[in-house]
């Protein structure tokens, strides 16, 4: 296992190019279900979770090759229609080929994902979506086993809440049902913009893209796409949040300003310059600045609201304010798990239910210790609060950063940041 260290204390200064969006890419891959013959996937990141779902592909009988950015994924010939749990209790996007396998081959079994770091994350309602399909599902060993006779028939599908996956597995399910399935309440994420245009593009007829209202037709068989995966729009709020932490100048390049909107706001109101290009950010905040940093409320919200994906982040941020704010958590149950490691490097939080009193300390208020990171987004507003910290910290059990981050001590070092990996 590895460790990585973080030397704080040095402004960030440069360039930093975007990767392709991890929660985009595993949608589009899973899609590659719903065809046979050679699908062609660019600008696809190369994380960890990409490679557990090209493993679960190789499960299925699917085959693959990446060259560079660019994946060709051949799923002519699907062999087995199963998903283990040792692949979902990896990675719980796995659940995301029950939709296509279930539109294309009429059955799918996959493993129940169970809780993970931030909430419970049931699937009830993508299971309950495939019901109204006309699909029977059953919970057997840990497994639900999904069947149909015959062809999925549209039907009407509301959330109670909007979830993105849940969004993004009706609508693999609906593009080759007999018949219009109409989708009330889903997700709007720009990554399910960028799988409605690759279904789009394989030959399914999808109206409402960026609507919480979809209209699928049925269609009867689906040809093979060439798409391009959009930036990640959380890796380049992660290095923008990064640049007011440890202060300095900061652009992330070839990404896409307008996804972004709620941070780029709340970065401008707690006193930084953003300035947005067509395809970046420039974010400045001189280092002898940082102690005019204000303390600014934030609420996680479904898309275009404030990502939940980079509360942990801006949280760590506003540890190093000079006021107060509070940090409303409203998508998951249990995703302050950064708080307790915060507090270890200095940070005053206090937390009630899903609130967070965040009293900054000013710019000098962290100072480097060994720190724990317990998922993904935790982990990266460690290194955050590590960069703008006094002397160093050692965050362990980095694999977390890796399901998510593409090169980051690469990139990191790009910006001048003093960072490395180590044996834990
Ligand atoms: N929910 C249910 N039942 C369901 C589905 C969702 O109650 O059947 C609830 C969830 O428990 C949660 C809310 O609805 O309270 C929204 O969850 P959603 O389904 O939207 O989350 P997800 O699809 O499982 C995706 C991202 C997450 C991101 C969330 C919210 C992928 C692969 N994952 O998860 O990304 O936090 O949307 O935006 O797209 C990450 O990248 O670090 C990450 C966790």
């Amino acid at each position: 296992m590895e460790k990585m260290i973080v030397e704080g204390g040095r402004p960030l200064e440069g360039e930093v190019v975007i990767s392709g969006a991890k929660n985009a890419a595993l949608p589009l891959i899973a899609a590659t279900l719903l065809a046979p013959g050679v699908h062609v996937l660019r600008n696809v990141p190369d994380l960890r979770d990409t490679r557990t779902i090209l493993s679960l592909l190789d499960e299925l009988g699917a085959t693959w090759r990446r060259d560079g950015g660019t994946l060709f994924i051949d799923s002519s010939s699907i062999a087995y229609t199963e998903v283990s749990y040792d692949l979902v209790k990896t990675m719980r996007a796995s659940v995301l080929v029950l939709g296509p396998l279930l539109g294309r081959l009429g059955r799918a079994k996959v493993s129940l994902p169970g809780g993970c770091a931030i909430g419970e994350r049931p699937i009830n309602f993508h299971i309950n979506g495939f019901e109204r399909f006309g699909v029977t599902c059953h919970l057997e060993h840990g497994y639900v086993e999904a069947l149909i006779d015959g062809r999925l028939q549209g039907t009407t599908v509301y959330f109670d809440i909007p979830s993105v996956t849940g969004t993004e597995n009706i609508l693999m399910a609906a593009v080759l049902a007999e018949g219009t399935t109409i989708l009330r309440n889903a997700a709007r994420e720009p990554e399910i913009g960028n799988l409605i245009d690759m279904l789009v593009g394989m030959g399914a007829e999808i109206d409402g893209k960026g609507s919480s209202q979809l209209t699928i037709r049925g269609v009867d068989q689906l040809q093979p796409a060439e798409i391009e995966i959009i930036p990640d729009r959380i890796e380049a709020g992660t290095y923008l949040i990064a640049g007011a932490a440890a202060g300095g100048e900061v652009t992330v390049r070839d990404c896409r300003p307008e996804h972004l909107p709620a941070l780029l706001d709340k970065l401008a109101e707690s006193g930084a310059r953003v300035t947005v290009g067509e395809r970046s950010v420039t974010l400045c905040l001189e280092p002898r600045d940082r102690n005019r940093l204000k303390g600014v409320d934030i609420k996680t919200m479904p898309y275009p609201g404030y990502p939940t994906d980079l509360q942990a982040q801006f949280m760590a941020l506003m540890t190093l304010s000079n006021g107060m704010c509070v940090i409303r958590e409203t998508i998951f149950e249990n995703r302050f798990m950064h708080v307790a490691e915060l507090r270890r490097m200095g940070a005053d939080i206090r937390t009630e239910g899903n609130n967070a009193v965040v009293t900054g300390r000013g710019p000098n208020g962290l100072s480097g210790a060994p720190v724990m990171a317990t998922d993904l987004r935790a982990s990266s507003s460690l290194v955050i609060a590590g960069l703008a910290a006094a002397n160093r910290t050692e965050i362990a059990r980095i694999y977390h950063l890796e399901r998510g981050y593409e090169n980051l001590v690469a990139k990191l070092s790009g910006l001048g940041a003093s960072v490395w990996k180590e044996k834990a």
